[in-house]
Order: structure tokens, then C-alpha cells, then sequence
């Protein structure tokens, strides 16, 4: 792949689509949203609006770190709190792929009313190949995928969609994205769903849960850093397991660690992590979230089992 070569012609075919008109970037500070908003930043500048949603999903302390991070590209990130209406949504559903819808109508309804308010036509977003791939296959409900399974955006939500990176791999996007000029803490980062932390927590995503599984994701992430894995997080159980706190039996929350090693993560196999360092993982999440009484680390490929939980 010639890099320089698919950013000038993906500048050029976003200036030409979006013409005149204003365009918004669905920014979530992953390395797919990143990468499409400092091209679409290229060809628009300032008819470029680009905006983070705080989903109330996202990992301790991501939007003011996107932010700080587009300031020094000299790209403005408006930061919209959408909490209340995901929380909203996510209420009272258990079903993976319930939840995954509500969260992709909350999702694009509420940038359909951001595009309106700017007067914008075009929403620009990170979609890739495997993305587009496996909601096809049905494997899933990809929270970006409309058009590719038939939902017409313009009809639904009132905008077009511009996915300047639907050709490329992950592997492909973190090429670009280097050569953009994005630092390494994007450009090389794990991958994290668009649905955030609710692919996360099994069973109802509630703040309390989304929480409790955010600090054990600050635990895993810090003690498995230094292996570099494809992906790594902690998972929220809808079960209890039984344990001892302060010498009392408490039935209490079971968390998951998730490593895996994945070149496009349409397939990937378990991390071999050291004892040691799981152990550590074990022992900090139960002394620092006290509510988790159990930690298992997960031990399955990608077949059969996916990469996140829902
Ligand atoms: P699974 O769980 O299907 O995930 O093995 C494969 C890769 O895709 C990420 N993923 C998503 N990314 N929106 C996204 O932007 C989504 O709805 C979504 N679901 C999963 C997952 O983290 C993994 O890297």
C-alpha cells in the first residue's frame, strides 16, 4: 500500500463529495476516528466540525486526553456529553444485540441532530473493512455499519456518510494514521469498540456497572502495558461468586481479563501472559474494587469466541 499516495487521494475525494457543504467527524479517539479526522481536517479545515460524544461509556479520563491530544494537531474537538440519553437507552436490556442496537440508534440519532444544528450534510466516520465484514456476515451489529446492511442514513437520521478508510485493515489505518502525524499513543493503541464499555459489562449497563468494570480496565491495561498486546481489557459478569471481605462472606462481582494477539482481529488467539503478572492483576482489582470478589483470565480464540463479550 502506497501510504502518501491513499492520503492524497482520500483528501482529494472528500473535498470533491463534500463540495461547499459542512461535514461533522465522529471523533472517538481511537486510531480509525483519528486517522479519518485529521484527513477530513486536511480537506475541509474549518467546514470540518469535529466532535467527541461522551457516551459515559468511554475508559477513565479519554475526553479530555482526545482533546488535549487534537489541540496539538491544531484540530478543535468539541466534546458533547450524551450520557444521559446512552444510559437512557441501555436501560433495562441484557441482549448483546439489543443493547448494541440501542446503542447505535442513540448514536446516530444524536449526531443526526448535531449535523442539523450546523447545518452540515455529511457525518465522516472511521469505518473499516473488518467492520464492514462482519456485520455483513452477521456476526455481529457493528455500531458504524448503516448503508453496507441496507439503513440509508439520509432517511433515517438525515446525513450522508463519508468512510474514508472502509478499504483498509487495522494494520493499514495505523500506517496512515503515523503518517498523518498522529503521536504513538494513537496511532499504536489498542483497538476499543465504538459501543465503548457496554461491550463490556454482560447483563444491564448501569453507571454503577460501567464503573466498576472502567477501574478494573485502568488495572489491566497499566500491569499488561509492557507485553504490548493486540487487545487487552477487563469484562464485567452478570454472575456472582462468592468470597470473604473483612472476614465476612460477600457474594460478589466477577471480572474477566481479556488479552489476545490479532493482526486484523478478524481472528486471534489468548495472550500467554506470565503468572506472575496475572496474579497482579488478581490482587489489585480485588484490594482496589472492593464490590469484585473473583478474576479469571479467559483463555479463548477468536473462533469461537469474539474478541469482546456482546
Ligand atoms: P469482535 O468482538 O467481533 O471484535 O471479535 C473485533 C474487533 O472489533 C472491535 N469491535 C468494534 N469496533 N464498533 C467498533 O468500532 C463496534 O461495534 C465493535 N465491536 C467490536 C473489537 O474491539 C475488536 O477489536
Amino acid at each position: 500500500m502506497n501510504v502518501k499516495k491513499f492520503i492524497e487521494t482520500q483528501v482529494e475525494e472528500i473535498r470533491k463529495t463534500v463540495g461547499d457543504g459542512k461535514a461533522i467527524s465522529a471523533l472517538s479517539g481511537g486510531v480509525d476516528s483519528s486517522a479519518c479526522t485529521v484527513l477530513a481536517h486536511r480537506a475541509l479545515g474549518p467546514k470540518l466540525k469535529s466532535i467527541f460524544f461522551d457516551t459515559g461509556l468511554m475508559r477513565a479520563g479519554e475526553p479530555a486526553e482526545v482533546v488535549k491530544v487534537f489541540a496539538g494537531l491544531g484540530i478543535d474537538v468539541e466534546i458533547a456529553d450524551k450520557s444521559q440519553e446512552f444510559f437512557t437507552s441501555l436501560a433495562g436490556k441484557t441482549d448483546p444485540e439489543e443493547k448494541r442496537k440501542a446503542f447505535r440508534y442513540t448514536f446516530y440519532s444524536a449526531f443526526g441532530r448535531e449535523v442539523l444544528k450546523s447545518k452540515a450534510r455529511y457525518l465522516v466516520q472511521g469505518t473499516i473493512a473488518a467492520d464492514i465484514i462482519e456485520t455483513q456476515k452477521g456476526l455481529k451489529t457493528q455500531h458504524n455499519i448503516l448503508e453496507q446492511i441496507g439503513i440509508d442514513p439520509d432517511e433515517g437520521f438525515g446525513f450522508k456518510v463519508v468512510e474514508p478508510l472502509k478499504e483498509l485493515f487495522k494494520h493499514e489505518v495505523r500506517l496512515v494514521a503515523k503518517e498523518l502525524g498522529l503521536p504513538e499513543s494513537i496511532y499504536a493503541r489498542m483497538p476499543f469498540p465504538g459501543p465503548a464499555l457496554a461491550t463490556r459489562v454482560i447483563g444491564e449497563v448501569t453507571p454503577e456497572r460501567v464503573a466498576l468494570v472502567r477501574a478494573a480496565t485502568v488495572i489491566v491495561e497499566e500491569e499488561i502495558a509492557a507485553l504490548k498486546p493486540f487487545q487487552a481489557f477487563a469484562v464485567l459478569l452478570n454472575d456472582k461468586g462468592t468470597g470473604v471481605i473483612d472476614g465476612k462472606r460477600a457474594f460478589g462481582n466477577i471480572i474477566i481479563i481479556r488479552s489476545v494477539e490479532s493482526r486484523d482481529a478478524m481472528t486471534a488467539e489468548p495472550t500467554a501472559v506470565p503468572f506472575d503478572v496475572l496474579i497482579k492483576m488478581a490482587k489489585r482489582i480485588t484490594a482496589e474494587i472492593p464490590e469484585v470478589t473473583r478474576v479469571a483470565y479467559e483463555l479463548t480464540a477468536k473462533p469461537p469466541a469474539t474478541i469482546e463479550y456482546i
